[in-house]
C-alpha cells in the first residue's frame, strides 16, 4: 500500500552498515516526524527520492558505519548531494564521509575512541544549541577527520578528537563523530531535534494516534466494493493489520487463520475470541490432519519447516480461490521492508515470515500492508488502540511451523498432546510468578530422549521434556533467563506429576549464540 501521505515531511536516514540506523530513525518518529531509511548503495534509490516531487524530503542523515572512507569498498554517495541545499547531518562515519567528499583530510585517529566520552564546545551552533559545554557522548571511531574542508569548521573537541564536530560556515551541513542516537549520549535526543526541528524545520505532525483514523480512510477508498483476504497467524503484526483493515471494509475482508494442529493449547481459541465479534469474515482452518499426513516420518528440520511452509501455502491458496479476493492483505511492518531492501519501492509479496511465502497461483489486483511504515512498538500502540486483546498484544513470538519445530524427530498427535501439556504449566507458572512480562519467550521442548524414573512406587520409563525462558530484545542474540529456583522447581514437579509420559525436566541454559532460540 502507498503511504499514508507521501508528501508528508520525511527524514531520510542514510544507512551505511551501521548498527544504528533503526535507532535514529526511531529517535525522528518519537520526536514526532517521519523518516525513511534508504540502503545508500542503492543509488537509483536515492536518486528517485530526492528526485520525486511528491516527497517532501526536509533532511537527511548520513549514519555510521563499520567502514574506513579510503577503503576500496566503502560506500559513497554521489557528491552532489552537498550541493542541493537539503539540511544534511553525518554522524560518525557520515560525518567523516562529508569532510571527505568535501576534499577535507580522514585518518586512523591517533587515540581511537571507544565509549562514553566527554566533548567540550567550543563554538555557538545550530546542530548544539542548548547542549551543556561538557557533556558526555557515545563515541566508537578508529578514524578521524585530520583537516577539514574549505568553508567547514569545527565546533567541538574531545580529548583525543580536536575535529569532533563540524558545521558548514553558510550551508546547512553538520557533522559529528559521536552517535546522538544512542542513550548514552546525554542530550542525544536534542541534538537530533536541533536537527530534525531547529535546522529542518519539520512540524511534529507524525502522531500515531492519528494513524488510524489516516489508515482507514485510505483502505477504504483503495479497496471500494472489492474483496480482501488476510493470513491471520495470530502474531500481533497480522492481528493489527486483520484489525485495521477489518475496520475499514468489515464483512468483505477474509481472515484465513489454518490451524495446523502444531498449535499450543487455547492459541485457535484466543484468535476466535480476538476475532469472531470483529465484523469481519473469520475463516478457521483446521487442517491438523493435513499437516500430521505430510509430516508423517520426516525426522529432519528443515525438512520439516519446508512441508510445513508448503502445505500451508497449498491451503491459503485453497482459500483465496473460494473467497476470489481482489487485495491481499499483508502484515509486514517497517524493519521487514528494510531487511528485504524493499524501503522505499512498491509492495512486493514478502516472504511471509511465518510460512514459506505466499500464494503464487493466485494473482491478486494489490497488496495492502497498512503497517508498513511502523516499528513493532507502533503496532503494539495501534493495537490497544484497536481494543486488541492483551493476549493477543502481548503473545510471544511463535514460529509458524508451530510445534512441529519443537518436537525432536516424527511429529506425532501423541508427541504434540504432550508436549502441548507441559508448555501449558511452563507458560502458566511463569506467568503466575508474575516474571513473564520481563522475558522475550518461554516454551517446552520434547526431546527424543529416554529416561528411567519412578512414578508412585513403580519405575517408569518416559520422555526428557526441556523448557527454555530467554532474554532477548530483537531475537537476533538471546540469553538465557536466569529465572528463581523456585519456579524451576515448580515446573520440573508439575510436570512430571502431571504429564504421565515425562520421567524427566531440564532447563535449557544455552544463549544465542551459540544456540539459537528454537531448537530446530
Ligand atoms: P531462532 O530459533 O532462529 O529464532 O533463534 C529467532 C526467533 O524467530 C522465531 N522463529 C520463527 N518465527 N517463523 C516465525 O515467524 C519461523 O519459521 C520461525 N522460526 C523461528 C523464534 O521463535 C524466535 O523468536
Amino acid at each position: 500500500m502507498a503511504s499514508i501521505n507521501k508528501k508528508r515531511e520525511t527524514i531520510i536516514v542514510l544507512d551505511f552498515g551501521g548498527q544504528y540506523a533503526h535507532l535514529i530513525s526511531k529517535v525522528i518518529r518519537n520526536i514526532g516526524v517521519y523518516s525513511e531509511i534508504i540502503d545508500p548503495k542503492k543509488q537509483e534509490n536515492l536518486k528517485e527520492f530526492l528526485e520525486n516531487s511528491t516527497n517532501n524530503i526536509k533532511g537527511i542523515i548520513l549514519s555510521g558505519g563499520p567502514k574506513s572512507v579510503y577503503e576500496n569498498n566503502a560506500i559513497m554517495i554521489n557528491k552532489n548531494i552537498l550541493e542541493k541545499g537539503i539540511p544534511l547531518l553525518g554522524l560518525c562515519y557520515g560525518h567523516q564521509l562529508i569532510a571527505h567528499m568535501a576534499n577535507g583530510k580522514i585518518g586512523p585517529a591517533e587515540k581511537k575512541e571507544f565509549g562514553e566520552t566527554e566533548i567540550i564546545i567550543d563554538k555557538q551552533s545550530k546542530i548544539l544549541n542548548s547542549i551543556d559545554k561538557h557533556t558526555k557522548v557515545w563515541m566508537n571511531h578508529g578514524d578521524s577527520i585530520l583537516k577539514l574542508p574549505n568553508n567547514y569548521e569545527s565546533i567541538a573537541h574531545s580529548a583525543n578528537t580536536p575535529i569532533a564536530a563540524f558545521k558548514h560556515k553558510k550551508l546547512p551541513i553538520y557533522g559529528m563523530q559521536w552517535h546522538p542516537e544512542v542513550s548514552h549520549t546525554k542530550q542525544g535526543t536534542k541534538m537530533i531535534s536541533n536537527f530534525v526541528l531547529g535546522i529542518c524545520k519539520c512540524k511534529r505532525n507524525w502522531k500515531i494516534n492519528k494513524f488510524v483514523q489516516a489508515a482507514i480512510m485510505q483502505i477504504k477508498n483503495r479497496v471500494k466494493e472489492s474483496r480482501c483476504i488476510v493470513a491471520l497467524s495470530g502474531g500481533i503484526d497480522s492481528s493489527v493489520a486483520t484489525a485495521l483493515v477489518g475496520k475499514a471494509i468489515s464483512k468483505n475482508l477474509t481472515a484465513v487463520y489454518v490451524d495446523t494442529g502444531l498449535m499450543r493449547t487455547g492459541e485457535t481459541e484466543d484468535i476466535y475470541a480476538a476475532f469472531s465479534d470483529f465484523g469481519i469474515n473469520l475463516k478457521i482452518v483446521y487442517a491438523g490432519t493435513r499437516f500430521f499426513t505430510a509430516l508423517k516420518g520426516i525426522k529432519s528440520p528443515e525438512q520439516k519447516r519446508k512441508i510445513m511452509g508448503m502445505e500451508f501455502i497449498k491451503i491459503f491458496e485453497e482459500e483465496a480461490k473460494k473467497e476470489k479476493a481482489d487485495y491481499l492483505v499483508q502484515g509486514t511492518i517497517y524493519p521487514d521492508r528494510v531487511e528485504s531492501g524493499m524501503a522505499g519501492n512498491a509492495a512486493v509479496i514478502k516472504r511471509h515470515h511465518n510460512v514459506g511465502g505466499l500464494p503464487k497461483k493466485i494473482k491478486f489486483k494489490g497488496i495492502i500492508e497498512p503497517l508498513e511504515d511502523l516499528y513493532k512498538d507502533d503496532v503494539k500502540k495501534i493495537a490497544k488502540e484497536l481494543k486488541l486483546p492483551e493476549k493477543i498484544i502481548n503473545r510471544q513470538p511463535f514460529p509458524g511451523p508451530g510445534l512441529a519445530v519443537r518436537i525432536i524427530g516424527e511429529v506425532t498427535p501423541k508427541k504434540v498432546a504432550i508436549l502441548q501439556k507441559a508448555d501449558l504449566i511452563v507458560r502458566e507458572e511463569i506467568e503466575n510468578a508474575g516474571i513473564a512480562n520481563r522475558l522475550w519467550q518461554y516454551f517446552a521442548v520434547l526431546s527424543d530422549t529416554y529416561a528411567v524414573g519412578i512414578k508412585g512406587d513403580n519405575r517408569a520409563y518416559g520422555q526428557v521434556i526441556a523448557f527454555r525462558a530467554l532474554n532477548s530484545r530483537d531475537a537476533m542474540t538471546a540469553k538465557f533467563a536466569e529465572l528463581p529456583w523456585s519456579v524451576i522447581r515448580r515446573i520440573s514437579i508439575r510436570i512430571t506429576n502431571e504429564v504421565n509420559e515425562i520421567t524427566r525436566v531440564v532447563y535449557d541454559t544455552t544463549d544465542k549464540p551459540p544456540g539459537t532460540i528454537e531448537w530446530e
